[in-house]
């Protein structure tokens, strides 16, 4: 079956002037993905990975410099306005802004439909039905301005549904929302891809929401795609991961202190040391937590380093990045 989406060596390379010195910036770098009909699909990377950019080029937002990719069987490149006419796109950072707060959620629906050139009785019937599915009947006529956080993002989720695409490109649609508005968005996506069918393209830093949500995950990094799996593979990758985080109080001596704690027999390795004003948390993969912990409260102290806290961690996707580069294929 034809896929959803899929990408042939698909890369950007930006260009800037600083000082009058040329740079680029080789933000999505040969990419080769293949999305099916129907999947929930998680691109996962740190800041400036290149997934925003990646959907940005299949959202024929931007052009790529080299490559291409199909969306629903369109070229990205040759058919823009077919791309365009089969897809739903959100980005979380510029979401809520793209609306008119002085209107309520009802007329900004229908002045977007009216813009996508949905027939009036189609957008009619269309957005009573996103408005309940989204679960904002009752609120229909209040302005946006009044609109909590959590219920601006629902009705740009409605906006970017109303000319009724198969394939959503989701850019980070969790993004600034509080933990109960997370909850209700992811479930709502969820419910989207499950009762709608609707095959979903979800960008997130945050590797529990992906592993909750998606049937595959596409790690990203510095543009390129280092991993493309199922979550059971990535849960099997992090099985043997155990991780500690360290509060010091601030030290100028915190590259001292991180090789002092690499020699430890009980660390595996550093994954991060991040000086912030007051503090500085060290953050370390080690084979047993229960014999690491006291091993390097004991350094510290040995050292004259001022502890704050210490406590256990979840895998996070820096420790993938430190065991696929360990591993030497990252
Ligand atoms: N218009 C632009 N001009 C120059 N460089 C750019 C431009 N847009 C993005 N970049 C650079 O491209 C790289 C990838 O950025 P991108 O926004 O795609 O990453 P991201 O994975 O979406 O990050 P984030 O998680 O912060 O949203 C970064 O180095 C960024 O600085
Ligand atoms: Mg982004």
């Amino acid at each position: 079956m034809e896929a959803a989406v899929e990408t042939f060596d698909l890369t950007k390379v930006f260009e800037s002037k600083e000082d009058d010195v040329k740079r680029y910036v080789k933000a999505v770098d040969h990419v080769n993905i293949r999305v099916k009909r129907g999947e929930f699909f998680g691109l996962l990377g740190p800041n400036g990975a290149g997934k925003t950019t990646l959907i940005k080029m299949l959202c024929t937002i931007i052009l790529p410099t080299e490559g291409t990719a199909k969306v629903n069987g369109y070229d990205i490149i040759k058919e823009p306005d077919k791309v365009r006419s089969c897809i739903g796109w959100f980005h979380g950072e510029t979401g809520g802004r793209s609306l008119y707060w002085r209107l309520s959620a009802e007329d900004n629906l229908k002045f977007y439909a009216y813009l996508q050139n949905v027939p009036k009785d189609v957008a009619e019937k269309r957005i009573n039905a996103l408005l309940e599915f989204f679960d904002l009947s009752k609120e229909r006529k209040k302005l946006v301005k009044d609109y909590s956080t959590g219920m601006k993002v629902r009705v740009m989720l409605a906006r970017a549904l109303l000319h009724n695409p198969p394939i959503l490109f989701m850019d980070e649609p969790t993004i600034g929302l509080d933990t109960i508005s997370a909850v209700e968005t992811r479930r709502l996506l969820k419910a989207l891809n499950t009762e709608l069918g609707k095959t979903i393209i979800f960008t997130s830093h945050n590797m529990f929401e992906v592993e909750q949500l998606c049937e595959r995950i596409a790690i990203m990094r510095s543009g390129r795609i280092i991993v493309d799996a199922p979550p059971s593979v990535l849960r099997e990758m992090l099985r043997d991961v155990h991780a500690i985080e360290v509060d010091i109080r601030e030290t100028n001596d915190l590259h001292k202190i991180v090789e002092s704690l690499s020699k430890l027999s009980v660390v595996r390795s550093v994954v991060e040391a991040k000086n912030s004003p007051f503090n500085a948390t060290i953050r370390l993969q080690v084979d047993d937590e229960y014999e690491a912990i006291p091993a390097v409260v004991s350094k510290l102290h040995s050292l004259g380093v001022k502890i704050s806290s210490v406590r256990r961690s979840e895998p996070t996707l820096e420790d993938i990045f430190v065991k696929l580069a360990k591993e030497g294929s990252a």
